[in-house]
């Protein structure tokens, strides 16, 4: 059972709750990963009721709003690539109104740090009514949803209190990648090895963050202050980075009030980039995985993008891998990720971008933790 606590992840000395939440993360990843894994096997224990339910399923259909819902859009991702099932993601809010008759037979997955959100319930309530098997993943074990559902799985993230969800969504990763490798491993996608070597690489994911932390706080707060009088954002994204530049500019918009888009980075030509220009702002997740053909792919047709939009003299902020030689000519400012395989990138492409929007809040003067109009779980629909 996982101590949802407060004493379940250290409390640290920094100024607000965003920032020590955001400085949690490798703990309460590695204690997310030790709960469904160990020794680089998943827990029998833990799996098995969920494979008996969902391990056949073809389908399954993905519920959730905001932050979470960027997190099923990674999942959709994992899901089909490692497990062969084909994923669907709705928001929460639309899935109620959906015909009944869509996506007949799918499963359907709630993600919600509270397990309280109105709208996921909404939509937990009537998948069941529908019929649909349901699992939910929440940040607390007896949360509505946390009972509601067929199946449940917990995250250890611990009480999350700054408004902004950054930790939660890092261990709502965590938990969803190692659903993918235990679905796919129920259903031949994957072989044993093949789990275990995936495993061993998330094993070192909390270290490699523990690294990077002070480098990246200092970094972040650098390019805070240089695109502090921008008026927007654009965020682009290709393949599994593209639901972190949706996250990356929800959390932008939540805490420093500032405008901010996402698109997949292939979409700019199509009409976003008229937005380019003084005081808008470019963020580019460019990082790759070269042992992957297709990451290596798309991040060389994110290069090839950002060489032909140069003429525009756009500003832009690039998330790469360290000592990448490629981008210093491109970006004004760079945050550096550690090398790591595909399906870590998208977990490392976010901290650092948690720290920019903390970091533009904290510039912009603004209640980073308490940020205007917003709820930490919105439970009247
Ligand atoms: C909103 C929060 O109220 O609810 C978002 O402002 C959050 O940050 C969204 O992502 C969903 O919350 P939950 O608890 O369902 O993950």
């Amino acid at each position: 059972m996982i101590a949802n606590t407060p004493e379940a992840a250290s409390p640290a000395p920094f100024a607000h709750r965003m920032l020590t939440e955001i400085h949690q993360q490798p703990e309460v990843i590695a204690a997310s990963i030790e709960h469904y894994a160990e020794q680089h096997q998943l827990r029998p224990e833990i799996w098995q009721p969920i494979l008996a339910a969902f391990g056949n399923c073809s389908q399954i259909l993905i519920a959730a709003s905001g932050t979470s819902r960027h997190a099923g859009l990674v999942a959709e991702r994992l899901l089909e690539e490692l497990a062969g099932i084909a994923v669907d993601v709705e928001y929460a809010s639309e899935y109620i109104l959906q015909h009944a008759g869509s996506n007949p037979g799918a499963a359907v997955l709630v993600l919600s740090q509270s397990g309280e959100t109105a709208d996921t319930l909404a939509a937990l309530s009537e998948a069941k009514r529908r019929g649909a098997a349901t699992i939910a993943i929440t940040n607390v074990a007896g949360s509505t949803m946390a009972r509601l559902a067929d199946a449940h799985l917990v995250t250890a993230a611990g009480p999350e209190q700054a408004i902004a969800a950054t930790k939660s969504f890092t261990t709502q990763l965590t938990v969803l990648y190692l659903l993918a490798l235990a679905l796919g491993q129920y259903r031949g996608f994957l072989s044993s090895a093949d789990v275990e070597q995936h495993l061993s690489g998330l094993a070192d994911l909390p270290r490699l963050i523990q690294q990077a932390l002070p480098g990246w706080q200092t970094a972040a707060e650098t390019a805070a202050v240089n695109f502090l009088h921008a008026r927007s954002f654009l965020f682009l994204g290709r393949g599994l980075s593209y639901p972190i530049a949706r996250e990356a500019a929800l959390k932008l918009k939540e805490v420093s009030y500032i405008p901010a888009e996402a698109y997949p980075t292939g979409e700019l030509k199509h009409g976003p980039n008229a937005l380019l220009g003084a005081g808008a702002p470019v963020v580019i997740l460019a990082a790759a995985d070269p042992a992957n053909p297709s990451s290596f792919a798309r991040y060389n047709k994110s290069l090839r993008l950002l060489e032909d939009i140069q003429p525009q003299h756009p500003h832009i902020l690039a998330v790469g891998v360290a000592g990448d030689p490629n981008l210093p000519h491109l970006a004004a400012e760079i945050l550096s990720i550690p090398a790591a395989t595909e399906y870590l990138l998208p977990i490392l492409e976010i901290v650092p971008l948690q720290l920019f929007s903390y970091w533009m809040a904290v510039q912009r003067g603004l209640n980073v933790d308490s940020p205007r109009n917003l709820q930490k779980a919105v439970t009247a629909e």
